[in-house]
């Protein structure tokens, strides 16, 4: 990301009061101008927090970091010893010694100029079973928290062998089962963390890995102009969104064929609805109106979009 884009990106978030949050689809610490981003954070006077793999944060970076005042650092790391090195290619005793030290610095700190300090585990095939394990081992180090997140097929980026994939089946029903009950099906993630890309271009949310349906540009739209052009964007049926395993209508959309395929229960369906139905109401603002498409008018575009997922 050149300077001037990072530099217009902060301005984005600073014009409306928002946290810069260093992540998404690479790696910050990567970035050569890594200390000079921070401290341009620093003079605008940006809340800024970090996720990262931790494997070249060094003491120094992380002296740096909090002496910049980073509200919250987020340390991704869903694996254990071998597995940790089969999962992330880099080397689990390196990361912890970078995240003991990162630590160890935040607590010589006064409390109310620590960091918080996040474990974020994805749920995968290999770290299912390990999951109680991991939590419980990082929460007595005196983690503030671990969240654990459902894995994300990156709006179809990763091969998954999801059933709502292979054709449009169920969309009509899902939709119509979801405005019966209330939930909304409009996704949540575009708006709660926008996402703006190395190249200065907004997408739909960090998830479109793919980079397939750039929004618009940072230097000509603020953070707020692009809900309607995100709004638009789901609404014409955004590539990312149609394949993706987060959007609320393919999930309830594959709770529905698991069903179908008597692979799951009925209670599945409910129970996804009630998840979505909890999540949205959580977010009264966004979701005022759970009939969000009636805005629009327009020729919808989904069926075209879904074949092409089918290769
Ligand atoms: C993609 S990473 C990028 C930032 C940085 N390189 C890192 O490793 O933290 C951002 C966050 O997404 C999470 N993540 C990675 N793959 C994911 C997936 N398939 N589904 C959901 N979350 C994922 C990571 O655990 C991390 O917390």
């Amino acid at each position: 990301m050149s300077e001037a884009v990072f530099h217009q990106a902060v301005q984005r978030a600073v014009e409306e009061n928002l946290t810069v949050m260093l992540t998404g689809q690479g790696e910050s610490l990567i970035h050569p101008q890594f200390e000079e981003y921070i401290s341009y954070i620093v003079q605008q006077n940006a809340e800024f927090a970090l996720t990262t793999n931790a494997a070249l944060l060094t003491p120094e970076r992380s002296a740096l970091l909090l002496e910049s005042g980073i509200a919250r650092i987020t340390f991704s790391i869903s694996d254990f010893g071998a597995d940790y090195k089969k999962v992330y290619n880099l080397d689990f005793d390196n990361m912890r010694r970078n995240v003991d030290a990162y630590m160890s610095i935040n607590n010589q700190r006064s409390e109310s100029m620590r960091s918080e300090v996040w474990i974020s585990i994805v749920e995968h095939d290999i770290n299912r079973d390990k999951i109680p394990e991991m939590t419980a081992y990082w929460e007595a180090l005196g983690v503030t928290g671990v969240y654990v997140f459902r894995q994300i097929n990156r709006g179809g980026a990763c091969q998954t062998n999801h059933y709502f994939l292979r054709s449009d089946a169920r969309r009509a029903e899902a939709e119509a089962l979801m405005a019966s009950k209330g939930v909304s099906t409009l996704c949540n993630l575009a708006f709660v963390a926008p996402f703006i890309g190395w190249n200065g271009q907004y997408y739909i949310c960090c998830s479109d890995y793919e980079k397939v349906e750039p929004l618009g540009n940072v230097f000509d739209y603020s953070v707020s102009d692009m809900d309607s052009i995100k709004k638009e964007s789901i609404y014409r049926g955004n590539p990312a969104c149609l394949k993706c395993n987060y959007d609320p209508v393919n999930v309830v959309r594959e709770a529905m064929l698991e069903v179908d395929m008597g692979e799951a229960k009925r209670a599945k369906i409910s129970n996804r609805l009630g998840v979505l139905k909890k999540q949205q109401d959580e977010n009264p603002e966004l979701y005022s109106v759970v009939d969000w498409r009636a805005e629009h008018t327009g020729e919808r575009n989904l069926v075209v979009n879904v074949i092409a997922v089918g290769k």
